[in-house]
């Protein structure tokens, strides 16, 4: 989780007993440093209906790649239907996922995908970058101009691909 935004963290919700889906005590980091998810304790019956609601890069998405086995927990134990899926690959968990997807290059930095529009439209490198550096401050994501898109939350994502749109329709960019 990057500096200032909190790693998303549910109470535990256990009054009924067991979960069908259980999360005990889990927490993930990406880069050994940061957390995208602390402490995650929660418990989900068969049948419920569940939403995690929380801002951006608050740690949602996480949350589900690891239960999906798209991710592994660092710390922590994921159960279904009370039998521990940590060694289990994604397609033997029997979930399914919609994913987030904002059409970006997956090859190019943040700052790269931004000032594309006005690269094929041969402006200066300079301008390019002051344009992409006002871009990316409108949506709040000048620390993240060097990361690839896969390395962002699904939000960030999103305002990456509208900070590029802006970049390729407003003469103020
Ligand atoms: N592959 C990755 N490598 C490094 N950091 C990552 C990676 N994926 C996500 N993160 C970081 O982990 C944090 C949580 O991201 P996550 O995708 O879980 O957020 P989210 O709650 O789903 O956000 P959103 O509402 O924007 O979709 C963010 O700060 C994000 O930048
Ligand atoms: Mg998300």
């Amino acid at each position: 989780m990057s500096a200032g935004q909190a790693a998303l963290s549910a109470s535990p919700a256990t009054a009924a007993g067991p979960g069908f889906v259980e999360f005990n005590e889990v927490e993930k980091s990406y880069d050994g440093r940061t957390f995208a998810v602390t402490r995650m304790n929660l418990a989900v019956a068969r049948g419920e209906f569940l939403t995690l609601l929380g801002p951006s890069g608050s740690g949602k998405t996480t949350t589900l790649n690891m239960l999906a086995g798209f991710e592994r927990p660092t710390h922590g134990t994921i159960t279904l239907e009370g039998q521990p899926v940590d060694r289990l690959p994604p397609y033997e968990r029997n979930i399914g996922m919609v994913f987030q997807n904002y059409a970006l290059f997956p090859h190019m930095s943040v700052a790269d995908n931004v000032g594309f529009p006005l690269s094929v439209r041969q402006v200066s490198k300079a301008d390019i970058a002051a344009r992409v550096a006002r871009a990316l401050d409108m949506v709040r994501l000048n620390q993240f101009s060097d990361r690839r898109p896969a390395q962002l939350s699904g939000g960030q994502q999103q305002r990456v691909a509208l900070a590029r749109a802006w970049c390729s329709s407003h003469a103020w960019c």
